[in-house]
């Protein structure tokens, strides 16, 4: 029977939340194991439609998100959240409530996702274009005991997927058999 777990991705905008946590959807769901993503953007399009991005918001966000991941952890699904989820005491109210939580900080520095700008939000909100943007005008609170740290500017998708299901089973959430081979990036 599986153990739910929530996998906790925190990191800048671009960092790689959404791909990681996608390629390790994919490869546990090729395994036949439950998996739920609950990633920022989609749900702020649902769950938090009409929230905006003060710090209030921002922590209704955050605490709407754990608490589906507590609902699908406490029923044995592995319950992957992808939210920058900026702020320390937050995260850690979610760790708190919902108990089995691996906190993933997908870190990169602000120089190659300003360069990587995949979405094209980092030169307007360095303009000004865009307020409260995490990293440029907004906090952005590091982990100071992450589960696991991937640094997306040093290793390639395949060996930041391949670092946390080795934490997922080292902890015995997932069977160790589950060879860290992501299939490709959606
Ligand atoms: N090692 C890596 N891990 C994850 N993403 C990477 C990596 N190297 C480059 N990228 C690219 O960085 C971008 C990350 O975007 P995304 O996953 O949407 O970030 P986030 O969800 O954190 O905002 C993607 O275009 C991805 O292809
Ligand atoms: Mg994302």
């Amino acid at each position: 029977m599986q153990k739910g777990v929530t996998l906790w991705f925190t990191g800048l905008s671009g960092s790689g939340k959404s791909t990681i946590a996608s390629n390790v959807e994919a490869v546990l769901k090729d395994q036949g194991l439950k998996v739920e993503v609950l990633d920022g953007d989609e749900v702020r399009t649902h769950l938090s439609k009409g929230l905006g991005f003060s710090k209030e918001d921002r922590d209704t966000n955050i605490r709407r998100i754990a608490y589906v991941a507590k609902l699908l952890t406490r029923n044995g699904v592995l319950a992957i959240t992808a939210a920058i989820s900026p702020y320390r005491e937050i995260r850690d109210e979610a760790r708190e409530n919902i108990g089995d939580f691996v906190e993933v900080f997908v870190k990169c520095p602000l120089n190659t996702l300003v360069a990587r700008d995949v979405k094209g939000l980092y030169e307007k909100a360095i303009k000004g274009e865009i307020a409260n943007f995490t990293g440029v005008s907004d906090p952005y609170e590091e982990p100071l005991n992450p589960d696991v740290v991937v640094e997306t500017d040093k290793e390639s998708i395949e060996e930041s997927v391949a670092k946390v299901l080795g934490t997922l089973a080292e902890r015995g959430y997932i069977p160790s058999s589950i060879v860290s081979q992501p299939v490709e990036a959606r």
